[in-house]
């Protein structure tokens, strides 16, 4: 039977780190949808038109971990805007979604347009700052050079970017959960995101 978990919300909120803790608190499969986006931005950064990159994707390509850095998360977001790319990505979301033993996907429009019909949807928030202070940890614990007000920077700007396109924009479904994670600690988060799938059960 199929049991699709929405975790949406803009970059650094928390949602990949609470996506995959529910996924594995529930035996679900987990799917990373910024990875398709991040795939394609890698390719158009290669040389490759943005369509026909979304159109070939070999999701071999989300294994890549050089998908993980600001210029491609960047990339990401402006092919992210393009209608055609986005529905290129669509049907490949939604059989995953729709897999045998429950499914978590994370995103930003995952609630909305992805699977509008999930049994639960989450979206993860938190202020500007606190994104941008977790996001600069991350990079440098991962030994890439980076300063706070850049990335601080870089989280306004792709807030601005995903919440403000025509197509699927960032928002909330009118039925998800809001999780505001700026006050609480991961484990925190992971619990209270834990219970809410649990509710649904
Ligand atoms: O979650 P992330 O930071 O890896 O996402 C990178 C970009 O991809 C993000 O800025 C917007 C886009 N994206 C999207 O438009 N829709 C999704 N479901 C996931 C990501």
């Amino acid at each position: 039977m199929s049991f699709a978990v929405a975790i949406d919300g803009p970059a650094a909120a928390g949602k990949g780190t609470i996506s995959r803790a529910v996924a594995r608190h529930f035996g679900f499969a987990h799917l990373d949808t910024g990875l398709l986006y991040r795939a394609v931005g890698r390719a158009v950064l290669d040389g490759s038109g943005p369509v026909s990159a979304a159109r070939d994707l070999d999701p071999a390509a989300l294994e890549n971990p050089l998908l993980r850095t600001p210029e491609v998360a960047d990339a990401a977001s402006r092919v992210a805007v393009i209608p055609e790319v986005r529905a290129a990505l669509l049907d490949f979301q939604r059989a995953f979604a729709s897999r045998a033993g429950g499914a978590v996907l994370d995103g930003r429009d995952i609630g909305t347009v992805i699977c509008p019909g999930a049994e639960v949807k989450i979206f993860v928030t938190a202020s500007a700052e606190v994104r941008a202070q977790r996001r600069l940890d991350e990079l440098l614990g991962r030994g890439i050079a980076a300063e706070y007000a850049q990335v601080l920077a870089e989280v306004r700007a792709r807030d601005d970017r995903d919440s403000s396109r025509s197509a699927a924009p960032l928002r909330p479904a009118a039925d998800a959960v809001v999780l505001d994670t700026t006050d609480l600690s991961i484990d925190e988060a992971v619990a209270r995101a834990t219970e809410i799938v649990a509710a649904r059960r």
